[in-house]
């Protein structure tokens, strides 16, 4: 998952000596400016009916004469965005998959001149055509070994800001494989402690400090809501504390709060048993703040930044939370819990209390919260909901420069309503209606004292069906939100 990559200022593609050659087209016409056997080569595979210069279309073409290269794939650019320049670079890629790629060679043609974005997003395509699960499936073909991009640029004056851009992509990259990767993994093998432990090896090989506190020292904490949600399980919960220093101690940090329920069942209030298996990534949150960290640390940005994973599993069994427990949390507000399978907010609740300590700059939640959100916004953008306008604007923007977006849902007070409750000051439950929303109201009521927003990632942290799988999201608009607030 992890490459190198390096810019190389050249004309001459066809003499480059990497294993594959990737030709990126814009236009619908062989552009100028491709050296001669390449050219030659291209039109005729056109000319064969190989391939066509039409949106969505690419080819695998071998050994053409006179391009040093033995392997070429050309993918047809459908537009001058880079979110049309990264899904023709999976395009491509995916017909090079499993050809023992070590290196590869990208060039685009036909377009203005590249800059950092476009450099950034094809190496983020590269890396998420690059990964592999196989961690509990020895039987899938061994890890592919891309371990080498060079980008092709006509100028020294294009390198610089293609060379930011591919360290960028390339750092993303990273972050989004490790939040797959821990995403998917199944429930017994990525329990709350087992989770923990990826997160320290990931913080020790980042430099970072991490603090692990196990049960007892979150009771002694006092976060009751959290432990509620976990009592029900044999696994002991976890509470990851994990900082990066990139400025002076007495900067305040930007927090990420993550939802790491490594496995929902529902609790007492039992999901039903079609594609419950899903909710093994109920902790893609938690594993999007890792990946994160893991990204920011290798950018190395002036500013602190703190993540902070609450990790536990929510099980039905004699010890579990009921139906009309009242639980007190963190904060001292008590919560009567109505449905003991809306376990992420009150998990959240208590870890949003715990960083007010920290007296950040502002925090952002991270939650596959609800069902609710995937009927309202699909699988494209993530839920936002935030109190702060100016952080709301923040994260949009950072989502659409890193073609990771998310979508602003309303806040109004009027979605409270539902919560209240005659037995606690709230309740953990309103309605069907607004689902979403009455979750991200019940969240808002424990960050009065923070600059706060919260992703609802239900729907695009996974993917199901035949490419069911994390998809990492959403690493990239964190780490470019991240990386705006040092500017
Ligand atoms: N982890 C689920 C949310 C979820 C559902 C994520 C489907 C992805 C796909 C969350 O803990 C949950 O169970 N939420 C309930 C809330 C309800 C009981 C108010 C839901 O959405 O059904
Ligand atoms: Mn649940
Ligand atoms: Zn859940």
């Amino acid at each position: 998952m992890d490459f190198r990559t390096q810019l190389t200022v050249s004309g001459a593609a066809s003499r480059t000596s990497a294993d594959a050659l990737l030709l990126l087209v814009l236009g619908d016409s062989l552009p100028a400016g491709l050296d001669e056997p390449l050219a030659q080569g291209l039109s005729e595979a056109i000319a064969q009916g190989d391939f066509s210069l039409k949106p969505g279309k690419s080819a695998y073409l071998r050994q053409l004469a006179g391009v040093k290269t033995p392997r070429v794939a050309v993918a047809a650019v459908r537009d001058g965005s880079t979110k049309a320049l990264k899904a023709a670079t999976a395009a491509g890629l995916v017909l090079l998959k499993g050809l023992g790629v070590k290196h590869l060679a990208v060039q685009v043609l036909g377009g203005g001149s590249l800059g950092a974005a476009e450099a950034e997003a094809i190496a983020a395509a590269a890396s998420e055509v690059v990964y592999l699960y196989n961690t509990t499936k020895p039987s899938a073909s061994p890890a592919p070994v891309l371990n080498k991009l060079s980008l092709l640029v006509a100028s020294k004056a294009e390198a610089k800001a293609a060379d930011e851009g591919l360290v960028r992509g390339a750092a993303i990259g990273a972050g989004v494989a490790l939040a797959r990767e821990l995403a998917n993994r199944p429930g017994n093998h990525c329990t709350p402690t087992l989770f923990a432990h990826e997160a320290r090896k990931m913080a020790k090989a980042q430099g970072l400090k991490i603090e692990v506190l196990d049960k007892k020292q979150i009771e002694a904490l006092g976060m009751g809501s959290f432990l509620a949600v976990s009592q029900g399980s044999d696994e002991p919960p976890r509470f990851i504390v994990m900082h990066y220093h990139g400025a002076a101690k007495s900067e305040p940090p930007l927090v990420l709060v993550g939802k790491g329920v490594t496995f929902d069942s529902g609790g007492i209030s039992l999901k039903p048993g079609g594609e419950m298996d899903e909710m093994k990534f109920d902790m893609g949150g938690a594993a999007s703040v890792v990946g994160t960290l893991r990204a920011v640390a290798e950018l190395k940005p002036k500013l602190n930044l703190i993540g902070v994973i609450a990790a536990c599993e929510n099980m039905p069994s004699g010890r579990a939370l009921k139906p009309g427990d009242v639980i007190t949390s963190l904060s001292g507000q008590t919560i009567e819990v109505l449905n003991t399978d809306a376990e992420g907010r009150l998990i959240l609740c208590d870890a949003l209390t715990y960083v007010e300590r920290f007296k950040p700059a502002a925090v952002v939640d991270i939650a596959t919260l609800t069902g609710a959100c995937v009927v309202a916004l699909g699988g494209v953008r993530s839920g936002l909901f935030s109190t702060d306008d100016s952080l709301a604007a923040e994260l949009q923007a950072a989502g659409d420069a890193a073609l990771d977006t998310c979508w602003r849902m309303p806040t109004d007070d009027e979605y409270d309503e539902g919560l209240k409750s005659n037995f606690a000051d709230v309740a953990n439950i309103a309605g069907r209606a607004g689902g979403a929303i009455t979750a991200a109201m019940f969240l808002k009521r424990f960050t009065d004292k923070l600059r706060w927003a919260h992703l609802d990632i239900a729907g695009t942290a996974w993917k199901s069906g035949a490419a069911k799988g994390a998809t990492g999201r959403p690493v990239g608009l964190l780490t470019h939100w991240v990386l705006a607030q040092a500017k």
